[in-house]
């Protein structure tokens, strides 16, 4: 034994004890920093689960109020909004309808509960157009229209706005989206309106249990001319770097597990408040491995959330949002 260097430095001095641990842990997750999504639906009397996403349901219209007093009464401080609408159409005008289904969410919520919840809604037009794409098409070239589309995610966002939203967060990665957005709301005199931008979305398979819930997957071809392609990173510095240059306040990289990588460098380079969607099937995958009884949920959500955190999230959209929650109330380190 005694050819053995003395240690002077021993790492494990730090992690003898849960007491010790606490104190030199750099990253905590609160219960504050969470958003929980919530699929409002127009068509149904009563809540629905979603298939693929165990756990989840869509809300009607009338529940939607108690189903955000539930987060709110659990410390979440924000919920964003998704849409499923009685109609489609070609131009997705439901979307951008005042009595549409996220309008009169909002309205419900906020005639409830005021500025004890803050109102996220999700801008875009796929789940509200027959074809399921993100923006206007073109007929004869079946190609998304960019710019005919931004007039109308800036309708949207204004409706959201009238309704009572505090934040507006286009999703549907058309360029000079927020700069259209900015200019319609700041020209409807809502100057206070938050955005919170879908900056670097990528192209991802990770959204097919949303795609179910929301009734929302394109009909014909795929994202790809839109969303970013899942192999870059200094492309994403780019989106984010543009949607900060028209007006974002806050932007998000989407999905996140696999993109802390790109999240890190956002939050590095730009500094600005930075939100991680944890996406539904990045919950998908969790839940069913819980559900097969190969992995402990509970604890695999506070890691992947924690971690995601590290990497630099400010604030981190997710389905676990309320078992979170519930486990921070009572929470001390697992055995
Ligand atoms: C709408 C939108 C999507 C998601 C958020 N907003 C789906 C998509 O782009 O097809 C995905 C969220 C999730 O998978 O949890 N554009
Ligand atoms: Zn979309």
């Amino acid at each position: 034994m005694s050819h053995l260097p003395k240690l002077r430095l021993r790492m494990r001095r730090l992690r003898r004890t849960p007491k010790i641990r606490s104190m030199v842990r750099e990253t905590n997750v609160s219960t504050s920093d969470l958003v929980y999504p919530i699929f409002v639906d127009e068509n149904i009397k009563e809540r629905r689960e979603i298939r693929s996403m165990p756990g989840q349901f869509r809300i009607p219209l009338d529940d939607v109020a108690d189903e955000v007093k539930e987060a709110a009464e659990l410390g979440i401080p924000a919920v964003i909004l998704f849409g499923i609408p009685s109609r489609k159409d070609e131009r997705g005008s439901s979307a951008y309808a005042a009595s549409g289904v996220v309008q009169t969410a909002v309205r419900n919520i906020k005639k409830e509960l005021g500025d004890d919840i803050c109102v996220i809604t999700d801008v875009c037009l796929c789940e509200y157009t027959t074809h399921g794409h993100c923006g206007v098409v073109d007929p004869k070239t079946r190609r998304i229209k960019n710019d005919e589309t931004l007039e109308l995610l800036a309708k949207t966002a204004v409706s959201h706005a009238e309704a009572g939203a505090d934040i507006v967060a286009p999703s549907a990665m058309m360029d000079g989206m927020v700069a259209a957005i900015r200019d319609s709301l700041d020209r409807e005199g809502f100057e206070d309106v938050l955005i919170m931008s879908y900056a670097a979305k990528f192209a991802s398979s990770l959204y097919a249990p949303f795609r179910e819930a929301a009734n929302s997957a394109p009909s014909f071809g795929d994202r790809s001319t839109y969303q970013m392609d899942f192999a870059n990173a200094l492309e994403a510095l780019r989106e984010v770097e543009l949607d900060l240059k028209e007006g974002a306040d806050i932007v998000m990289v989407k999905p996140a597990m696999c993109y802390l990588d790109v999240l890190y460098r956002v939050k590095e380079k730009f500094g600005v408040p930075t939100a991680a969607f944890n996406v539904s099937g990045e919950y998908a995958m969790i839940k069913a491995a819980a559900a097969n009884g190969w992995l402990e949920e509970p604890k695999v959500v506070l890691e992947v959330l924690t971690c995601i955190k590290r990497a630099g999230a400010d604030l981190i959209l997710t389905y676990f949002a309320k078992d979170v929650a519930k486990m921070l109330k009572g929470y001390s380190e697992p055995k």
